[in-house]
């Protein structure tokens, strides 16, 4: 299965870098085709930029947004829909992003509800799962991602339309990625449970990693078994980095 290279933006810079970023990264896979043999990518603007850097994007860049509504349609104020997102080309959903189950208490119950309208929109979701530092250290790692994975994963997922993130808290924006062999246990640990929970093709479901990931530490990452790309936050907004992750 190709690598699946996905950038989250998160709530950084203007419309016009958003527009350079987008069209760095364009150029850069132009410059070197070979990547998509082992790569798919992905990019994750904010909101309002998703229709923008769309026009900029070729066709083997996908786009996603960062976050959707729990319900469909109405007086949500401040929400955007899965619909609205599949109707701006969105192909991909990021939901359950730490900083969103900490910021604004999202639960696993929310995330499910979200990810169901995703699914039934016809997006693909990317649900993100990781333990904080003190759960890691008092040993429930396994506890705190099984949990999370079973409680969010709505009825509608399948190999075809879901990705799981895992991504240490501890790991996110702090320079501190997780040791191969931690990724490796968390990631065995999270093949074996989508197998008990999805009848058909667990084994097609992409786990990307997430945490600190840059050009420098990625190639040691992708060689972990179960590994099928990578969630990346500050080293998407530089092109070079992205496309550097790739590279490795
Ligand atoms: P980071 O963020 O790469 O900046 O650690 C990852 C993420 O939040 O998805």
């Amino acid at each position: 299965m190709k690598n699946l290279i996905a950038g989250n933006w998160k709530m950084n810079g203007s419309l016009s870098d958003a527009i350079k970023l987008t069209q760095d990264i364009v150029e850069c896979i132009q410059e070197s085709p070979q990547l998509l043999e082992k790569n798919d990518f992905l990019v994750c603007p904010p909101f309002h930029h998703l229709i923008p850097v769309q026009g900029e994007l070729t066709a083997v860049v996908a786009l996603g947004g960062q976050d959707c509504s729990p319900f469909d349609n109405g007086a949500y104020t401040g929400d955007v829909s899965a619909a609205m997102l599949k109707d701006s080309n969105a192909e991909y959903v990021i939901l359950g992003h730490s900083e969103r189950r900490t910021y604004y208490s999202e639960s696993n119950l929310m995330v499910k509800q979200k990810a169901m309208m995703a699914n039934e929109s016809g997006l693909k979701t990317i649900i993100c799962i990781g333990e904080t530092e003190e759960e890691r250290e008092a040993g429930k790692v396994e506890d705190v991602v099984g949990r999370q994975l079973a409680e969010s994963l709505p009825e509608t997922a399948a190999a075809e339309n879901t990705v799981i993130a895992y991504e240490p808290v501890w790991a996110i924006g702090t320079g501190k990625s997780a040791t191969p062999a931690d990724i490796a246990a968390v990631h065995d640990f999270i093949r074996s449970e989508l197998g008990q929970k999805i009848e058909e093709g667990a084994d097609k479901i992409r786990i990307l990693y997430g945490g600190s990931v840059k050009p420098s530490n990625a190639a040691e990452i992708f060689a972990v078994n179960n590994v099928n790309g990578a969630l990346i936050g500050g080293a998407s907004l530089k092109a070079e980095d992205f496309l550097g992750i790739a590279r490795a």
